[in-house]
């Protein structure tokens, strides 16, 4: 597949259609219920077991909407009702047992297992082994769990954290909340990047590693997003973990827009930790259980619980007894002994519902042949849209400007357009008006992510022409 201008601009729609038909991976998109137009325009309750819900085929209207909002919110795979139903009746005929008790026939693991599945099955998508994985909480709290383990600001007269100025605002948040915790003052021990050259504040890798330069004697940790949420920036991982390692600072990497986006490799880039979201790219729905990658090296347990002082085997941490060793969690005896790797930060055994929803989608990135192959689609979709906005009538082009970097290796799936102050809503309410899906950041920001598992080059002609009609309402 090769995706040229010269061919958008000559028929974009037939263009779009020979690499829908070439495109090897086409077949997932039939793995998820892709909503009618009028589906998503509806505001009534449909028949939850209708066939137009169940498998997204609306007798009453075959026109898909346009979804490219999976940077927000991935659509539904149709296993997850599968799955699903599965475990509702497991817990229907098992009550308690399921904790267990293994059925015949079932895909799905024992309760008390369902974690250690779902680590299985994340691992590769973030490029860690199973034991620095564990797929717990959400996102936020498992940057406060991490926070609650590593960062030490009592240490070495290190204090200071560094994050990029226009992060996302809970990662803010947790940022000040830690350092008042702490009886520190933000406004001398948070330090923001912000870049010098770009408005929009994509931030090039020299700009990081200044900052982290100027305050390495101070810092004891750096938090920063794989891919920004704003911009759409995809950062350097391993050269900014590498700097800041020799500079002795601790890195937490937010990947709710990285993971199931671009392929990671966390261990191999020697991460010290990560936390994700499952519901953007990794499909799982909303709000479901999110993860953390630990580094093998930062969460080893090196005495027995029935050492003297065992605590003194392994970083404290904010604990409870689902991070506690299997083999002596259910003793009950009140002296935790964390099981080493990931799996040692968890606190509270975890919702299997949620578990089950994310397992069911992770097949299906599984069926696909995982990230790798995934992000070779993503850049071809990623690009084609591109070059079908750059061929936009220089009357249209007057009206928005990409803010994303137009370099392929510095960005995932998602393109974000910076729209001339007071079209947003003009431009929203008519995308919206077509069946197209992407979602805004006010004032004046549009992301649209065509997500290769389920989108089409033919969603990218479509968004455009819709895009187009749309600046042509705002300016009348
Ligand atoms: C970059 C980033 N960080 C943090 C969050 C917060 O995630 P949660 O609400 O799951 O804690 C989000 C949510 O969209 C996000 O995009």
């Amino acid at each position: 597949m090769v995706v040229s201008a010269a061919s958008v601009a000559a028929d974009p729609r037939q263009r779009a259609r020979e690499l829908d038909r070439d495109d090897p991976l086409s077949f997932t998109r039939g793995e998820f219920v892709i909503p009618s137009k009028s589906q998503i325009a509806s505001t009534h309750l449909p028949d939850p077991v209708s066939p137009a819900v169940v498998t997204g085929d609306d007798p009453n209207d075959s026109s898909k909407c346009i979804y490219l909002c999976g940077n927000s919110l991935g659509l539904q795979p149709k296993r997850t009702r599968t799955r699903i139903e599965q475990f509702l009746a497991t817990w229907a005929t098992q009550g308690v047992q399921g904790h267990f008790k293994p059925l015949k026939g079932s895909p799905l693991p024992t309760w008390v297992n369902a974690d250690e599945r779902a680590a299985e099955l994340v691992a590769p998508i973030v490029g860690a082994s199973k034991s620095e994985v564990a797929v717990m909480q959400t996102l936020t709290t498992n940057i406060h769990l991490l926070m609650s383990a590593f960062y030490r600001p009592d240490v070495n007269g290190k204090f200071k954290i560094i994050l990029e100025s226009k992060a996302f605002p809970s990662d803010h948040f947790a940022v000040e909340t830690q350092l008042r915790h702490h009886g520190l003052d933000p406004a001398t021990s948070m330090v923001t990047i912000s870049s010098k050259t770009s408005s929009d504040n994509v931030l090039t890798t020299e700009e990081i590693l200044s900052v982290i330069e100027e305050h390495a004697s101070t810092t004891a940790l750096l938090l920063l997003p794989g891919i920004q949420y704003y911009t759409g920036q995809l950062f350097d991982i391993p050269t900014i973990t590498a700097f800041a390692h020799k500079h002795g600072i601790f890195v937490i990497w937010d990947l709710a827009h990285a993971v199931g986006n671009v392929p990671l490799s966390l261990h191999d880039w020697d991460v010290d930790a990560a936390v994700w979201c499952s519901y953007k790219y990794l499909n799982s729905g909303p709000g479901c259980i999110g993860g953390l990658f630990v580094h093998s090296r930062n969460s080893t347990v090196t005495r027995l619980i029935t050492d003297e002082k065992p605590e003194e085997g392994y970083v404290n941490r904010l604990a409870g007894w689902w991070g506690n060793d299997k083999a002596t969690r259910f003793i009950m005896a009140n002296k935790f002994h964390p099981v080493s790797g990931a799996a040692g930060f968890q606190i509270s055994n975890p919702s299997v519902l949620d578990i089950t929803s994310l397992c069911a989608s992770l097949e299906v990135f599984h069926a696909a042949g995982g990230v790798a192959k995934l992000r070779e689609k993503s850049i071809l979709l990623t690009g084609f849209l591109e070059e079908l906005l750059d061929s936009m009538s220089e009357e249209d082009k007057a009206l928005f400007r990409i803010i994303t970097p137009r370099d392929p290796k510095q960005r995932g799936a998602q393109l974000s357009l910076m729209l001339k102050p007071g079209l947003l809503e003009t431009v929203m309410r008519e995308l919206e008006a077509r069946g197209i899906v992407v979602d805004e950041r006010k004032p004046d920001v549009i992301r649209v992510a065509p997500a290769p598992l389920y989108n089409t080059f033919e969603d990218c002609v479509d968004f455009v022409e819709g895009l187009a009609a749309a600046l042509a309402v705002s300016r009348k």
